[in-house]
């Protein structure tokens, strides 16, 4: 596990954006896993400048997003493809049939998770997963209970995610939704995790340094042979001391 501690959050938005860029210019065909939410707002602004700026393209790469709530039409405008039209696909130059997300509104759940577990495999995986962590530990919306060894499923959101989701679009989200599973995620070959500001650095810790547990779905993560933290200070603030200062770099 590398722990990348930077300052502020432009900062840490803009060391995440590049580690996408070394991804796509190194394999300009990768399989990007995409996460929704307040903490990747930065990462997706400083990705459409640097496709505007510096030719970052995304016309040949393939995304797969974690998750998306069941029941939503793509065009609903709490859906989480809207979320990604709005912050990055509609603003780069990435190929509409090759941008995936669960179908929020097939008749079918189990049948559609199956469909999109399918659709990664045949893409050949993902190269590299973005995260983000929920307060209470969550990865897409792998809440805590979720066994280590799920695929992607139709799950149910605590009261606690559906109150903090519905603030953040002010209007009431569903309370189901189909999500990559544990074992998608942790398939993944590389994974980005971030996580910013003071509400969450108790969980970061526990989930970075505490025991490996069903209980905080994000700890499972301490066992991916190829795992990127990217914290601000603020995230970083409850981490052993000798480990975060230790490993405050300026690399990227
Ligand atoms: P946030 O959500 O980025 O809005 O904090 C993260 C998550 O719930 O996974």
């Amino acid at each position: 596990m590398d722990i990348l501690v930077k300052e502020d959050y432009e900062r840490l938005s803009l060391a995440a954006a590049r580690l996408i860029a070394q991804q796509l210019r190194r394999k300009p065909e990768s399989v990007l896993g995409l996460a929704t939410g307040t903490t990747p707002l930065g990462l997706y602004r400083e990705l459409v400048r640097m496709h505007r700026e510096e030719g970052l393209s995304f016309a040949r790469a393939t995304t797969f997003n974690l998750d998306e709530y069941y029941g939503l039409a793509p065009s609903d405008p709490r859906s989480y493809r809207r979320f990604m039209e709005e912050h990055l696909f509609a603003h780069v130059d990435v190929d509409p049939a090759r941008v995936h997300l669960p179908d929020g509104l097939a008749p079918d759940g189990e049948a559609e998770c199956a469909r999109y577990e399918q659709a990664i495999a045949q893409a050949g995986g993902i190269d590299l997963q973005v995260l983000g962590i929920g307060r209470n530990g969550h990865i897409g919306f792998n809440e805590p209970g979720t066994s280590l060894g799920t695929t992607t499923q139709v799950v149910d959101l605590t009261d606690e995610t559906v109150s903090v989701n519905s603030r953040l679009v002010q209007a009431e989200i569903p309370r189901r939704a189909i999500s990559m599973g544990i074992k998608s995620i942790m398939r993944s070959h590389a994974i980005l995790l971030l996580a910013c500001g003071p509400e969450k650095a108790e969980i970061v810790a526990k989930a970075l340094e505490g025991r490996v547990t069903p209980d905080l779905p994000a700890s499972i993560l301490q066992l991916h042979p190829n795992l990127t933290v990217l914290l601000d200070r603020e995230a970083a603030a409850f981490l052993s001391p000798g480990e975060a200062a230790a490993e405050v770099r300026e690399v990227l």
